[in-house]
């Protein structure tokens, strides 16, 4: 998953020129973001003095990538701040590239790690986070670095508007499937879900991620959910693999999610190995059963 740059790329060029996009220090702005970058075009990225007025919403596109969700989103509601955040410096410098092309005053990159999201927002501050096709961090022992694991979303409810939303897409069916019990585990209330999201909603905005894996034939599963009451106990949930949220059959599998590519190759090559085992075994090439 990681971008290959082109020829006359400099990063540390490209972080410089679109600076004005691009706030290294949201921590500084937690608690008056609406205001703070109304209109944009300050001296610093979120927009420096304040003023007359403020957005109607903010909504964070955790995880967003090189920005195209972000920066189309902002163009459709002019009078909602869009904040894109990613950790990946080289995303940044492509967002902060795409939004000095909009020339649109309602969106702004977080360089930031969405596990710090909190410190980066006040408590009820944002109306909506979207997840797009969150990393999958399929391992088990990878499965805290996941953003939709059940303590993110912990993290999540305290900067959530009682009424904001959290809206996750993904290709990834095991994601979703494990998303889904995660947002039980921490008191959410899912309102929606779809498996086909580009049906359902067609004139939603791709991200760069959904348009690349649409092409590769990828369903988008989809959700909303809002934090219901808050769990009165909460445990973080047991680490798991996506693997186990594969079907058993992988034949019934006619799309590999993002990230599983080289676990369900194994699994197909050891059963594979496995089938012919058997079937030298048992001295006959069929066994009696039909093979094709
Ligand atoms: C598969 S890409 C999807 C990007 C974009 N949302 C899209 O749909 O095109 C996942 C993105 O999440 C970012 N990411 C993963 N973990 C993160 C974290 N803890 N904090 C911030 N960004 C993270 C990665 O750097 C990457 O850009």
């Amino acid at each position: 998953m990681h971008a290959r740059t082109p020829k006359h790329f400099v990063l540390e060029e490209r972080l410089e020129r679109y600076a004005d996009f691009i706030e290294p220090a949201p921590q500084d702005y937690a608690g008056r973001w609406a205001e703070a970058c109304y209109p944009l075009g300050g001296t610093s990225a979120a927009g420096g003095a304040a003023g007359a007025g403020r957005f109607r919403e903010v909504r964070l596109d955790l995880g967003c990538g090189k920005g195209a969700f972000t920066v189309e989103s902002a163009r459709r509601e002019p009078d909602v701040l869009f904040l894109g955040m990613d950790g990946e410096p080289l995303c940044m410098a492509y967002a902060g590239g795409l939004a000095a092309k909009s020339g649109l005053k309602n969106v702004v990159f977080l360089a930031w790690d969405g596990h710090r999201v909190t410190e980066a927002f006040a408590p009820g501050e944002l109306s909506r986070i979207y997840l797009n096709f969150p990393t999958p961090f399929p391992r088990k022992r990878q499965a805290r670095r996941r953003l939709t694991d059940a303590t993110c979303l912990m993290e999540y409810r305290r900067i959530l508007a009682p009424d904001g939303t959290l809206r996750l897409k993904t290709d990834s069916h095991p994601l979703y499937l494990f998303t889904l019990e995660e947002l039980a585990a921490a008191g959410y209330q899912v309102l929606w879900t779809s498996e086909d999201a580009r049906a359902d909603f067609p004139n939603d905005p791709t991200s760069g991620y959904e348009e690349r894996l649409a092409a590769n034939g990828a369903k988008v599963f989809a959700l909303e959910a809002t934090p219901g009451p808050e769990p009165a106990h909460f445990s973080p949930t047991p680490q798991r693999g996506l693997v186990e949220y594969l079907p058993q059959d992988l034949e019934k599998l006619d799309y590999v999610p993002l990230g599983m590519e080289a676990t369900v190759w194994n699994m197909r090559n050891r059963e594979a190995k496995l089938w012919a085992k058997g079937h030298k075994g048992s001295g006959s090439a069929s066994g009696g059963e039909k093979i094709c």
